[in-house]
């Protein structure tokens, strides 16, 4: 499997403190959709955010397509167009007083002219149903919409890595859904995505990878059939099966459902 991003024995802490993460090792799998998972504190989010080089590693080293992460402005530039963070809390995302300089923001940073830059923004404005508060103050929107508004923003730079730290959290059945379709397109045009979630359901369902965290390191990756079979190291984790698995045995199923379509189909 061919890998994106590659970190190696990469430790971190912060402010010195006890490490959050030590001597995690992981290669992270091209153009999958990858879901990464882990109690409250098992260092997701900071993981996610050594990712786009946001924070640095006390040790240990990520490489980008074989190359080791450049921390010095140009680097971290570039690193950026290449992957995209969407941040677990959207007020420490947002920059911008209105809507639409949001979004403009990161693409008046490349090197667009300014028509371009227009119509690169009104065209994702437009695709997250953003036009009609482009002009607002982001600060004053609603959890789900401000979600919307950093999604939108991450999206215009049309990164190859999307990393997304608990992305439906605060949405809406639909607007969820619609993240969901967005990831699943742009996962059909090669793009790799990576979520943190705590809704096991939907990660063994949607995910094609998974990635565990617990004690500082990967504690299982893999497939979602094979991460999600093993109940003991996820209960160790401090993760539940998800139902779909716990309704299959309970019921001595042979197949393994991914869905509740194909559940219903089993138990026919
Ligand atoms: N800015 C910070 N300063 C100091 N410690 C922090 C900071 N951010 C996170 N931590 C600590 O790092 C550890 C990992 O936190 P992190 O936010 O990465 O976990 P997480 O897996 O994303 O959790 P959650 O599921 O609650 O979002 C926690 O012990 C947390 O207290
Ligand atoms: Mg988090």
């Amino acid at each position: 499997m061919k890998s994106v991003i590659d970190l190696k024995n990469v430790g971190y802490s912060y402010q010195n403190k006890e490490e959050v993460l030590n001597g995690l090792s992981i290669s992270i799998p091209e153009g999958k959709k990858i879901a990464l998972l882990g109690a409250n504190g098992a260092g997701k989010s900071t993981l996610m955010l050594l990712l786009n080089g946001v924070l640095k590693p006390n040790e240990g080293q990520l490489f980008y397509k074989g190359e080791p992460y450049n921390y010095k402005r140009k680097g971290l530039r570039a690193l950026r167009q290449k992957v995209g963070v969407l941040f677990q809390e959207p007020d420490s995302q947002i920059i911008a007083p209105t809507v639409y300089e949001e979004v403009a923001f990161g693409l008046s940073n490349l090197d667009f002219d300014k028509e371009t830059v227009r119509k690169k923004t009104d065209a994702v404005l437009e695709c997250f149903y953003l036009t009609d508060i482009q002009y607002k103050n982001p600060h004053h929107l609603s959890v789900g919409q401000k979600k919307r508004v950093c999604f939108a923003s991450v999206l215009a730079m049309a990164p190859d890595v999307i990393v997304a730290d608990e992305p439906t959290s605060g949405l809406d059945h639909p607007y969820a859904q619609q993240m969901f379709k967005e990831f699943d397109f742009l996962n059909a045009q090669g793009k790799t995505i990576i979520i943190s979630t705590h809704d096991m359901n939907h990660a063994y369902e949607w995910a094609d990878y998974v990635i565990v965290l617990h004690k500082g390191k990967v504690w299982q990756c893999g497939s979602a059939d094979e991460v999600f079979a093993n109940e003991a190291a996820l209960k160790e984790a401090g993760l539940p099966q998800p139902l779909l698995l716990q309704l299959a045995k309970y019921l001595g199923l042979k197949e393994m459902p991914r869905d509740v379509e194909s559940f219903k189909q089993l138990i026919h």
